[in-house]
């Protein structure tokens, strides 16, 4: 099973590496398909990749990263936990904003990873992503100041998650307002979404170990009664 995702998972990196779908390939130096674990059960998904993460081919690796790490602190995650992408794979010229027609165009590659990893939750990062993921599930797209720090119950393409909206961190940059209800909805929002996440996961896992000791002593008797 799992390594049936990891094969999927790397045709799908290979396959954006040669993607030609959308004008944004002409411009790039890297594509950023996203990094992080495959079996997690959180995703964030950014706009597109900068400059940094162009050059590196990895995503949020320049100032807007560093800040989304701190974040990511404050639910109580840290970025090794995450699996990380963008709606965008290529960077638009001069970080203009991504087109409509170039979001569609990426966007099969988004609905594979959100299918593949199946995350319980999205946090989605600048309004780019918010109405990308609210649309593709059915949901309203309003505005980031009353949208952001709320979060969704949805489905996307069969996958049921949440999908928490905040800010882009690259806004906060330079606005310490938004830096202030960004680390709000990180700190309070979002760390609940993530506790409770958590909380379901330690619950299985109280279950699972017990069916491993029970099929060892098994093992243990099958193993005894043949020799
Ligand atoms: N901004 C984004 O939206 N994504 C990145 O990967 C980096 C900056
Ligand atoms: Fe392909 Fe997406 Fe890059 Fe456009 S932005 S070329 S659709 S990978």
């Amino acid at each position: 099973m799992r390594n049936n995702v990891e094969e999927e998972y790397r045709k799908l990196v290979e396959e954006i590496r040669n993607c030609k779908k959308c004008p944004l390939h002409k411009f790039r130096k890297n594509p950023v398909p996203g990094e992080g674990p495959l079996d997690t059960d959180i995703m964030v998904v950014g706009e597109a990749p900068g400059r940094n993460e162009d050059l590196q081919g990895r995503p949020f690796v320049g100032a807007a990263g560093q800040l989304l790490n701190k974040l990511l602190g404050l639910a109580g995650l840290e970025r090794a936990q995450v699996y990380i992408t963008n709606v965008v794979k290529c960077r638009p010229p001069g970080n203009r904003d991504p087109r409509d027609e170039e979001i569609r165009a990426c966007l099969p590659y988004l609905i594979r990873q959100t299918q593949l990893i199946k995350p319980k939750l999205i946090i989605a990062l600048g309004r780019h992503a918010a109405r990308t993921l609210l649309e593709l599930a059915g949901l309203k797209w309003q505005s980031m100041s009353k949208q952001h720090g709320h979060v969704y119950d949805a489905s996307i393409e069969g996958v049921k998650l949440r999908i928490a909206v905040t800010y882009h961190p690259a806004a906060a940059l330079y606005k310490p307002p938004i830096r202030e209800q960004l680390k709000k909805d990180f700190g309070e929002t979002i760390r609940k979404e993530v506790e409770r996440i958590k909380q379901l996961k330690a619950k299985k896992e109280h279950v699972e170990p017990k069916l491993t000791r029970q099929t060892s002593i098994l093992e243990f008797l099958g193993r005894s009664s043949t020799s």
